[in-house]
């Protein structure tokens, strides 16, 4: 015989169990991102994504003794990273043959750099950044001079290594056969 506290109990319980349940949905979806962020360097490394040459145009797009203003998508990014995944860099044509490709990013505290083609300077609108054609500090605050990126040729294209952003450990003047600016 069944007392009448014994439904509260059993819709108690039931109650309970479709909480646990309904938590366990919720922790696992939010547990998907965290789990991805941790997997992303192993995941990515098999993709190659870094290692990835990315063509930025047609040769012609970049005419000699010019720079032009290029971008690309970054391959490490996610889909749903939208514009944030769009990257821009300064191309270089020194002679038709021989081509820098600069990271747009300030080497001081990394706000974009604009040309100047009638100074033949970068410059850049938060410190007072300089930088002279072939990518090398003039003046101002930054220590070094701009990012560069790994380049080549190929079928008539200019193929960077986009997944590979320029920093400090990177060879400068890759074009120039500078050293790297200190
Ligand atoms: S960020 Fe360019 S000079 Fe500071």
């Amino acid at each position: 015989m069944s007392s009448p506290g014994d439904g509260d109990v059993s819709r108690r319980a039931l109650l309970m169990k479709l909480g646990i349940v309904f938590n366990g949905i919720v922790a696992a979806i939010l547990a998907v991102p965290l789990v991805r962020y941790l997997l992303s360097p192993v995941s990515h490394g098999r993709k190659g994504a870094y290692q990835s040459w990315f063509a930025l145009g047609e040769l012609e797009q970049f005419p000699a003794g010019q720079t032009r203003l290029a971008t690309y998508v970054n391959p490490v990014v996610n889909l749903w990273d939208g514009m944030t995944g769009d990257v821009a860099c300064w191309v270089r044509n020194i002679d038709g043959k021989k081509f820098q490709v600069f990271a747009v990013n300030c080497a001081h505290l990394g706000c974009p750099v604009r040309w100047f083609p009638q100074s033949g300077l970068f410059m850049c609108p938060c410190h007072g950044g300089v930088y002279y054609q072939d990518g090398s500090r003039a003046s101002g605050p930054p220590e070094r001079g701009l990012f560069e990126h790994h380049y080549k040729l190929e079928n008539g294209k200019l193929w960077i290594k986009a997944g590979e952003m320029p920093t400090p450990g990177m060879v400068s003047g890759i074009a120039t056969g500078k050293p790297p600016c200190a």
